[in-house]
């Protein structure tokens, strides 16, 4: 076991690599000398990364679209022959509305991007990778996915399962190789965040004073847990679904932690 990560000349995919959470993943990345391929909806904002971290080939796309997901991986294999990770960040928030007031179509929506897409995301990764005996997938699960939520009737329970893909995925890949795992981020400061925060659907305070570690987290916290799964550093660890959320999970108590 090297001491280092391990992910130098790894050729992995990252998807929602334009902003936030896959950005920051990517960079992360980028240092560690990962062979690099990008994708995303936003083709503007992808093309100035791909330049800025040099990844080796981008993708334009729609990951709740099954043609999109099989060219992302098409495109990586044509770059650099095969993939051995997938880090699958695309994802969108809801508008935070109470059952009664959401758009059932809307709903649709979110469930679409969140959970078909992850399981188009997966499926087109493995394609690959099981033939190959082995590749590591991380995709993102959230607390809202682990925790009961009101206003959340569509992404909360789309993250559940994004959660429990990751353990049914395990169950059937492991013996191929492949290893996949979700993170469940907490409140993380990427421009997801702050559209609600500025939206009013997400009280800043609150949320600090409610989560044990008393700050929001930084996409570059998630970016690290991200890395870990993905390496060989976790090379027993498949099916589960890691909170990196200053401990808002852990914590049981009614109000600010400070209170009790
Ligand atoms: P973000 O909005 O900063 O970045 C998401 C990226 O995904 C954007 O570049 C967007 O263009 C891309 N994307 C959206 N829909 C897409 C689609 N259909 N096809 C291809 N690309 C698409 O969001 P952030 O905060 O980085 O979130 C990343 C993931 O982490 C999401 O799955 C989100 O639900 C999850 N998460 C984020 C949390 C946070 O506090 N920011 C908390 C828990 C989970």
């Amino acid at each position: 076991m090297t001491r280092s990560l391990g992910l130098a000349g790894k050729r992995v995919l990252v998807t929602g690599a334009a902003s936030g959470i896959g950005l920051e993943t990517a960079r992360l990345l980028a240092e560690e000398q990962v062979v690099l391929i990008l994708m995303d909806r936003d083709q503007e904002a992808l093309a100035n990364i791909t330049r800025e971290l040099g990844a080796v080939a981008s993708v334009g796309g729609d990951v709740t679209r099954e043609q999109d997901c099989e060219a992302m991986v098409a495109a990586a294999t044509a770059a650099v022959g095969s993939l051995d990770g997938l880090v699958h960040c695309a994802g969108i928030s809801d508008r935070v509305a109470k059952a009664f007031e959401i758009d059932i179509d809307e709903w649709q929506h979110i469930v679409d991007v969140t959970l078909r897409g992850t399981f188009l995301a997966c499926r087109a990764a493995a394609r690959v990778m099981i033939p190959q005996r082995g590749g590591s997938i991380v995709t993102m699960s959230s607390i809202r996915g682990l925790i009961g939520s009101p206003r959340r009737h569509a992404y909360g329970p789309a993250k559940t399962a994004v959660a429990m893909m990751a353990k049914n995925l395990a169950c059937e890949w492991s013996l191929s190789g492949v290893r996949i795992n979700a993170v469940a981020p907490g409140f993380i400061r990427t421009p997801m965040t702050d559209r609600l925060i500025a939206e009013g659907k997400l009280d800043e305070k609150l949320l600090t004073d409610r989560t044990p570690m008393g700050r929001l987290g930084s996409p570059a916290e998630i970016a690290r847990a991200t890395a870990f799964l993905l390496s060989d550093w976790s090379s027993y660890i498949t099916g589960v679904t890691l909170p990196v959320d200053g401990g808002w999970v852990a914590y049981g108590g009614a109000g600010p932690v400070e209170t009790h």
